[in-house]
């Protein structure tokens, strides 16, 4: 059995503790580390043994540190447990940039220690039906995908609101969407164009849009927005062939619609309205097109997946999931949407 210790015990830390510990066969976090003692106590309470330092909890005997502190912490952390001789499961995003990921990613090729990121979003169903559509070319050559998610609560505020710790939706969010789109889409980026906005929380973005350009024609949007009070879908997806949507986050189903004919017979109709015609406004009629819907194959990958990768790492040298030049190419692009914002520019990555 793998044992594990987490550094701050704060929302995320103690679903790490709750969900490793039910779930996860092999590995238990059994010890803890929080500056904060109302949650150093809160960890007790469950059982953990709670250090009195970081030092303290990477000089025992657990095999992996788990990091869910604010993301300023993440790198020192991460660069001290590795050459304390542990893995490192390290919360998202990684760290504030390529630079900072370059230094974590040096020490555990020179310690020969696992770091990986925990994209657990990589297991939303509505995610895994993108990726099989995608997989299974139901829509024909792709050429735009929108991936947007909506709040109207804002932000949690505290360490997420300020600018040091790495608040902000881009980091919050923003980071497991790129994540996600780099993944479906087999090609590498090449343009970042990002909008970063302060609608209320004056020091971070709490509204992000960021376009991403991909060698292959094919360009993403990513939104992540707290102040919205009407949804678009959760995905969008454009081919030449086809259209697919899923309307809300973990939906189960996509909506995919399909021309069933490339021809298009422009004497059809029109459309009159009291201030002209058109055209192309005209829809297909219902024999040219055919409406699907589509789940997630049944064999989908499962949350647990991303921690049994894990154990399977350490025990057996497999590859792990989330590798390192993933988590550099989503970092890559997190770097160059900040530079977008803040420069008003398209910022090429090749
Ligand atoms: N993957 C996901 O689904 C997901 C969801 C939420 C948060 N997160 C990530 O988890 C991390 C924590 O987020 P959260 O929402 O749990 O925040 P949180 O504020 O609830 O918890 C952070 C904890 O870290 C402790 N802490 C702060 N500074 C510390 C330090 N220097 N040393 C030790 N402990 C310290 C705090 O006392 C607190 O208990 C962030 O990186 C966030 O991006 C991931």
């Amino acid at each position: 059995m793998l044992k594990a210790g987490l550094i701050g015990y704060g929302n995320m830390g103690s679903w790490h503790v709750e969900n490793v510990n039910s779930r996860i066969e092999g590995l238990d976090i059994v010890a803890a580390y929080d500056i904060n003692e109302e949650r150093a106590e809160l960890a007790r309470g469950v059982g953990l043994t709670v250090y009195n330092s970081a030092e303290e909890l990477l000089a025992s005997d657990v095999d992996l540190i788990v990091i869910a502190t604010p993301n300023n912490f993440h790198k020192p952390y991460a660069i001290a447990a590795m050459e304390a001789g542990k893995h490192v499961v390290c919360e998202k995003p990684a760290c504030m940039n390529s630079e900072e990921l370059e230094e974590i990613i040096a020490v555990s090729e020179r310690m020969g220690k696992l770091f990986t990121v925990h994209q657990n979003r990589r297991f939303d169903t509505d995610y895994l039906i993108m990726k099989r559509i995608i997989e299974e070319n139901m829509l024909g050559k792709l050429y735009f995908l929108d991936s947007r998610l909506y709040s109207n609560r804002g932000s949690s505020g505290r360490w997420r609101a300020t600018y040091e710790a790495g608040g902000g939706t881009l980091y919050d969010w923003g980071i497991h969407m790129i994540d996600q789109v780099l993944c479906l889409v087999d090609s590498d980026p090449v343009y970042v164009f990002s909008q970063l906005q302060s609608v209320r929380f004056p020091a971070v973005d709490d509204v992000c849009r960021v376009v991403i350009g991909f060698e292959n024609g094919l360009k993403a949007q990513v939104v992540a927005d707290l102040w919205c009070y009407i949804n678009e879908p959760r995905w969008h997806l454009s081919g030449d062939d086809g259209t697919a949507s899923i309307d809300r986050w973990f939906g189960k189903e996509a909506k995919v619609v399909r021309a069933n004919t490339k021809e298009v017979n422009w004497e059809q109709g029109c459309v009159y309205t009291s201030n002209g015609l058109s055209k192309t406004m005209w829809p297909r009629p219902v024999q040219e097109i055919s409406e699907t819907t589509v789940t997630a194959p049944e064999n989908s990958p499962v949350w647990e997946d991303f921690y049994r990768n894990v154990v399977d790492v350490i025990e057996n040298g497999a590859e792990q999931i989330v590798k390192h030049s993933e988590i550099r190419k989503s970092m890559r692009v997190m770097d160059a949407a900040f530079k977008s914002a803040k420069d008003g520019s398209c910022v090429h990555l090749k």
